[in-house]
């Protein structure tokens, strides 16, 4: 009876085309998932780019779409920056192993990026962030026409305030007050009396020359062996940040290693 069914099922198109599917099916699928991308890719404006995770690496990072819309809803220039927000996570877990250390981020404007640190910050840890919440300031970004020769508009990055990236960075949650500390005004000003911390974690993003030369001098020899420094605008638009960061590690022997990130960060692990 079976072999009878199977027969008479054998010469039917939709077993046929049954079998084509079932044979076929993967590469049907990559396709129409290629077609699907190029398509996205195609339609969207060119400095967005599409990254595709895999779902195997999606399974082990639940959160990850919130984490990407949550990023960009901030500001509408940080974009959905996966491989940023990926590498980062892969960061955050290698420093929580550590004893000690703070986390900090100079340059914090809205928060996109301290609200990452402080959900993935171990549990007894401290977010410092600096920032003067008020923009750039004309200090800095007259030397930086001297040394890069950028024309830099001060008070640029001016539109937030203290209140609202603190609610945002710590999601409202209720035992925020001791674990997260803005320091607001200029940098390195806004440095004093944490000469003797130790770091396990730190983000430069300041942008310009000045800040992100007096960030590697306060915090690189007080980041403990394992930590990482992370410096924003290496590969990318602001000229400053690379020159700062060149010159502070031009006798030094580090490796910087590059993100494919959107505004083309390096890191450094200490060593
Ligand atoms: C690109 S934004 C930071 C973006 C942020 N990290 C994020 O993830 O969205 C640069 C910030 O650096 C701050 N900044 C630049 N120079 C500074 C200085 N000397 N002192 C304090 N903050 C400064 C600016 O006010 C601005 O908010």
């Amino acid at each position: 009876m079976k072999t009878l069914i199977e027969k008479s099922l054998n010469n039917t198109p939709l077993y046929g085309l049954g079998k084509f599917f079932f044979h076929k099916g993967r590469s049907i699928l990559y396709f129409l998932e290629k077609a699907y991308l190029s398509c996205i890719n195609f339609l969207l404006p060119k400095r967005y780019t599409v990254s595709k995770v895999p779902n195997y690496v999606l399974e082990n990072y639940a959160d990850f779409r919130k984490d990407l819309e949550t990023y960009e809803s901030a500001w509408p220039y940080a974009q959905r920056d996966t491989n940023r927000i990926f590498t980062a996570k892969y960061l955050f877990e290698m420093v929580a192993t550590l004893d000690v250390g703070d986390y900090a981020e100079l340059g914090t404007y809205r928060g996109s990026f301290a609200r990452l640190i402080y959900k993935y910050k171990s549990k007894n840890s401290k977010l410092y962030c600096f920032d003067t919440f008020e923009g750039f300031d004309s200090k800095d970004v007259e030397k930086e026409t001297v040394v890069s020769g950028d024309i830099i508009k001060s008070g640029f990055f001016s539109d937030t305030n203290l209140e609202s990236v603190a609610n945002y960075i710590t999601q409202g949650s209720a035992d925020s007050s001791d674990s997260l500390i803005l320091r607001k005004g200029f940098f390195p000003a806004t440095f004093e009396g944490l000469e003797n911390k130790k770091w396990r974690f730190v983000l430069l993003d300041a942008d310009l020359y000045e800040p992100q030369k007096a960030g590697l001098e306060k915090f690189w020899d007080a980041i403990v062996e394992g930590g990482v420094l992370m410096i924003h605008d290496y590969n990318a638009s602001y000229a400053g940040s690379k020159i700062a960061t060149d010159e502070f590690f031009k006798n030094k022997k580090v490796d910087l290693i590059p993100i494919a990130d959107n505004a083309g960060t390096v890191f450094v692990i200490k060593h």
